[in-house]
């Protein structure tokens, strides 16, 4: 399918897949993307797609005699896995990718060594009529990526950085809302631990001319000044006043806690997002962590702990590394326990500074409800300080 003169789209859409590095929900499915440029003098493959879909990739190839490169701007298996079998489909092509990468495909591909020609940061490779620029950028997802710029066609191949996990029949980002939500979601799960970096990275980016932008994952984008916006929000230190609450309730107690915080903030013009772990989509979480400026983890005691479910999503946040400002913990206990240092533990990265802890002795009653209405009210007047 033609972007435009000389460039193809040549990816798969995996219309039902449904879990992502066995950990990462994808209700919408998502696609592979790669893409075939053909100069006067040469032919780039860029990035191939995952091997389970290497048929999808082949079917395009009828009519390609000879492929000159394939470009790797980033090494991970969903878009360097039908590699092997493009190299033994053309055997003359060279794979074009950044030092890091090189390693990386030897490590995880065994392609050989001899198959691989590293590119240097703004190096440029011409095909005749189009230029690839190479640009490293790492960590838009892993520490090897870069994205490929065609300076004549104003068009940049940016692999995981402003994808989004979306099975659409089109070429072209034409839902706003939904592909927003997508590319947010992807952002949270993958890049926000690298925020700073990647806030650079849409600095430097700044300087090209862009009209065309092709993410390895998701819909291609024709209005770059908006996926771009996107993400320049998302990276920024622009925090919402919002308090996000994971929880998970086993008899009730905990639940009720999180009903009253949940009151007394939203009456206090805090907006709520809530999420019971035991039900809850982890894409939803992370989403709402992209910018909120504070979390309230809320738990019952478990054998002697926090809830599992629990530690799992505090481990999670822990590693995404959000902007939050503000933490607390909350839960209902049965005779004792270490929750709060546990919970505490597994948030370590996080630099927030802690409001008081609410532990409730069995069901609360109403001087619980006058210790939740108080968090609120710190809550919201931090907000205020803040100017969230
Ligand atoms: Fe889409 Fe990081 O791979």
């Amino acid at each position: 399918r033609k972007i435009k003169e000389g460039i193809f789209f040549a990816g798969a859409i995996d219309w039902d897949r449904r879990l992502f590095d066995a950990l990462i929900p994808l209700p919408d499915g998502t696609s592979y993307n790669s893409f075939l440029v053909t100069g006067s003098e040469k032919t780039a493959l860029i990035d191939t797609v995952d091997p389970s879909m290497a048929s999808k990739l082949f079917a395009y190839f009828e009519d390609v005699k000879r492929l000159d490169y394939v470009v790797v701007n980033h090494a991970e298996q969903d878009h360097s896995g039908a590699l092997p079998a493009v190299l033994e489909r053309y055997k003359e092509a060279k794979v074009l990718a950044s030092p890091k990468c090189k390693g990386m495909l030897v490590d995880h591909l065994h392609i050989p060594v001899d198959r691989i020609c590293e590119v240097g940061d703004n190096e440029t490779i011409p095909l005749g009529g189009k230029t690839l620029e190479f640009l490293h950028l790492p960590w838009v997802h892993w520490p090897e990526t870069m994205a490929t710029y065609i300076r004549e066609d104003k068009t940049i191949f940016t692999c995981d950085l402003f994808g989004s996990h979306i099975a659409v029949s089109g070429l072209y980002e034409n839902d706003h809302a939904r592909v927003c939500e997508a590319a947010k979601r992807y952002y949270a799960e993958v890049m926000m631990p690298f925020r700073s970096t990647i806030k650079k990275h849409l600095e430097r980016l700044g300087n090209y001319e862009i009209e065309v932008i092709c993410p390895s994952h998701g819909p291609v984008h024709t209005d770059p000044s908006r996926i771009m916006g996107f993400h320049r929000d998302w990276v920024s230190e622009k925090l919402a006043n919002t308090v996000v609450i994971p929880y998970v309730s086993m008899h009730g107690s905990t639940e009720i806690m999180v009903d009253r915080l949940t009151e007394a903030l939203s009456s206090r013009g805090v907006n709520v997002e809530r999420f019971n772990l035991t039900v809850t989509d982890a894409g939803k979480l992370a989403m709402a962590l992209v910018d909120a400026a504070t979390m309230v983890v809320a738990s019952p005691m478990v054998l002697m702990g926090a809830h599992p479910k629990v530690i799992s999503a505090t481990f999670m946040a822990n590693a995404l590394k959000p902007k939050l400002k503000y933490l607390s913990i909350m839960g209902s206990y049965g005779w004792g326990g270490r929750m709060e240092e546990q919970v505490k533990a597994t948030l370590a990265n996080l630099k927030a500074e802690y409001l008081p802890s609410v532990m409730i002795k069995g069901a609360p009653v109403e001087k619980d409800f006058e210790v939740i209405d108080s968090l609120a009210e710190q809550i919201a007047e931090k907000h205020k300080e803040s100017g969230i």
